[in-house]
């Protein structure tokens, strides 16, 4: 929302419609907008809604399309909201898209991430009320209640932030959530519990303060019915943001940085429970009730991220530039960290936590998706390198099983976005349970990282691609980084540190070389890209390849894939090869090999004609393979981050070829903040 900066509503559209595209990733089945209109004949403010099944762009054309549109018109305060949905509750339709509304005069409109699990109880009230629903959302509950609130208000001059206070006292689950209503012309006010939301801050000139105090009420109650009794305190000049001498200046709500990085790089992350306001171009925080941990105010933050880094460039889609910047995001993830000079690595979110780590029972790490195989990629070289027992658990599952945790465990929480509801919902399992959480994410302020102990940042840069691909080889490598750290001091085990960490500085030059088989592996598609299936195997060191190879073979290609462990094949997955089934054996020289050549044998005598990804000097494999791929060689527990690239680059090519959208696969989002 902009203040004193005089804006048309054609700039207010480019400005909310540009950034729903930076956020289209996260999801993608419809979107919708909310913005000022002028009623000429009343002289009024009134709200214009436009929504549209489909994509970002869709969207767009529809505005345009509309001829009630006065583009040219301008406000001197103009705040309007937009929404990209991935649907939870009712099919991806117009009326099911965001913003949801109160009433059909669009008194209350709002915006939410996330998921209301009471909204049936909300909507039987509201609807006893009277309140009629069109959607089949759980979010027009929030509409509608907002609108009970207010119609049942008990003062005229309650405000705008008082009524969501009052909203999401009755909310259970999760959310982010921004209202815009025709009552507070010109004001916004956004919350949060569990699905994250910031506040980027834009201002030619000084701003009033850095940190902003959060305001509480003046009397601590229990009773929701006393609430409307009692009063914020006062705000004063010192409990607001402002720009000095009541300058210009702009507040931009999102769920990601990316959507708002172009305007500024200046951003305030709310925390759960906090009620941002902004009135009269102050933007002011308020709390219900303070806790004994609570921080007394929120910084404005600096953050580090380019535009550029979320643009495409060259490529044809953010997952194949993400593919390729694989030799620069892994030397981010070590920059600064390993030295190898010293052969020492300095993770400092950990350093401080070391000997507590050292003590421990065990580590657990815990992920989804791609960040879980991340775990399954580096179990045996954490195992070996901190002589602790290592479990690595898929969040929902561990969650499902009520896991014994105990406050001598480490457990550590991989997500590239850091706000995965299931791995977020096991870190508060674990923190309940209280052991030592530790997070490895991608994104700086997520929840993850700020609920967690302590931590590893992976710095790959923003990941776009729903298909994860960079950040992978980053927490591999991360976790990889971790292992080294705590085996510092082991005497035994410095010759193996030693080999790692030289394995470590030529990994960005291997990576290119890997990628430098770009063409090849097209050609590998072009034979393949019709198949309804293919199996991927493999064993010890590159069984997490398999799997992620697999996972990203389904994600964008929709082809049935699966990631086999080698030393299963006779116990089942044999049945499935015959002259026609595609499969990939990943076999590289390290100490599986002589079993994945017994692997190899039993596919061959099948009849099956496997495609090899082996070492550039085995001779041996490449006499049985179809075809093979060949690899640079690295240290055992590193190979993994080479041999998992040609997959990625298959099955990219493989979804291009299938003619499908590889950075909005069906059905998938970037990140899945529901349970
Ligand atoms: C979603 C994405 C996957 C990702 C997983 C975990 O399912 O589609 O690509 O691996 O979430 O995400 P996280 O952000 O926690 O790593």
């Amino acid at each position: 929302m902009n203040y004193r900066v005089p804006r048309t509503r054609k700039e207010i559209f480019e400005t909310l419609i540009k950034g729903l595209q930076r956020l289209e990733y996260r999801g993608y089945d419809s979107a919708g907008v909310a913005i000022d209109g002028h009623n000429n004949e009343v002289k009024e403010r009134h709200i214009q809604l436009v929504k549209k099944r489909g994509n970002v762009k869709a969207l767009d054309e529809e505005l345009y399309k509309q001829d009630s549109m006065d583009l040219k018109m301008e406000f001197e305060t103009h705040f309007g909201i937009a929404h990209t949905r991935w649907a939870t509750h009712g099919v991806p339709n117009a009326v099911n898209s965001h913003p949801q509304r109160s009433d059909k005069g669009n008194e209350f409109v709002v915006i939410h991430n996330g998921i209301i699990t009471n909204y049936k109880d909300l909507r039987k009230f509201l609807e006893s009320k009277g309140y009629e629903f069109e959607s089949e959302t759980d979010t027009e509950t929030i509409a509608k209640l907002i609108k009970y609130v207010f119609d049942n208000r008990e003062t005229e001059d309650i405000t705008f932030s008082t009524l969501v206070e009052r909203v999401i006292q009755q909310l259970e689950g999760a959310f982010a959530l921004v209202f815009k209503s025709i009552h507070y012309p010109g004001e916004a006010v956004a919350t949060r519990r569990g699905s994250p939301l910031l506040i980027g801050v834009r201002s030619k000139y000084k701003l009033s303060t850095e940190q902003i105090p959060i305001l509480y009420r003046t009397r601590n109650f229990e009773n929701v019915k006393n609430i409307c009794k009692t009063r914020m305190k006062r705000l004063d000049s010192s409990t607001c943001l402002h720009a000095v001498g009541d300058k210009a200046v702009e507040f931009f709500f999102a769920s990601d940085a990316s959507a708002i990085i172009e305007h500024t790089n200046r951003v305030i992350f709310l925390e759960d429970d906090d009620i941002a306001a902004v009135a009269d171009g102050k933007l002011s925080i308020h709390r219900v009730k303070r806790s004994a941990s609570d921080d007394p105010s929120r910084a404005i933050q600096t953050l580090q991220m380019e535009l550029q880094q979320i643009m495409k460039g060259n490529f044809s889609a953010f997952m194949q530039k993400e593919i390729f910047e694989q030799p620069e995001s892994v030397f981010n993830t070590m920059r600064g960290r390993v030295n190898f000079e010293t052969n020492t690595v300095l993770l400092g979110g950990l350093k401080d936590h070391l000997k507590e780590i050292r003590r421990c029972r065990r580590l657990i790490v815990i992920g989804c998706g791609t960040s879980y195989h991340a775990a399954v990629a580096t179990r045996q070289v954490l195992e070996e390198l901190t002589e602790l027992p290592v479990m690595v658990e898929l969040a929902s599952d561990f969650l499902d099983r009520n896991t014994p945790v105990f406050r001598d465990d480490v457990c550590f929480f991989i997500s590239q976005s850091g706000e995965t509801a299931d791995t977020l919902l096991a870190l508060r399992y674990c923190k309940d349970r209280r052991a030592l959480t530790v997070g490895v994410t991608n994104t700086v302020g997520s929840s993850i990282s700020r609920e967690t102990d302590c931590g590893v940042h992976i710095n790959a840069g923003p990941e776009i691609g729903v298909a994860s691909t960079k950040a992978y080889t980053s927490q591999f490598i991360s976790l990889v980084m971790f292992g080294l750290m705590m085996s510092e001091d082991r005497i035994s085990l410095q010759n193996r540190r030693q080999e790692i960490i030289r394995g470590l500085r030529s990994l960005p030059g291997l990576i290119k070389e890997v990628l430098s088989l770009d063409e090849k592996i097209h050609d590998l598609a072009l034979e393949l890209y019709t198949q309804r299936s293919l199996l991927v195997m493999g064993r010890g060191y590159n069984y997490a390849t398999c799997l992620e190879g697999a996972l990203k073979i389904k994600e964008i290609t929709y082809m049935h894939s699966e990631g086999i462990l080698a030393g299963e094949l006779k116990h089942g997955p044999l049945a499935l090869i015959d002259k026609q089934m595609p499969i990939i054996m990943v076999i590289m020289k390290d100490p599986c090999f002589a079993k994945c050549q017994n692997a190899l044998q039993q596919i061959t005598a099948r009849q099956g004609r496997p495609i090899i990804l082996c070492s550039r000097d085995d001779t041996e494999s490449s006499k049985f393979a179809y075809k093979t791929i060949e690899l640079p060689h690295t240290v055992d527990c590193l190979q993994g981050i080479l041999s998992v690239i040609p997959l990625q680059l298959l099955s990219f090519h493989l979804a291009v070829l299938r003619g499908y959208d590889v950075d909005f696969p069906r059905n998938l989002a970037k990140s899945v903040t529901v349970e």
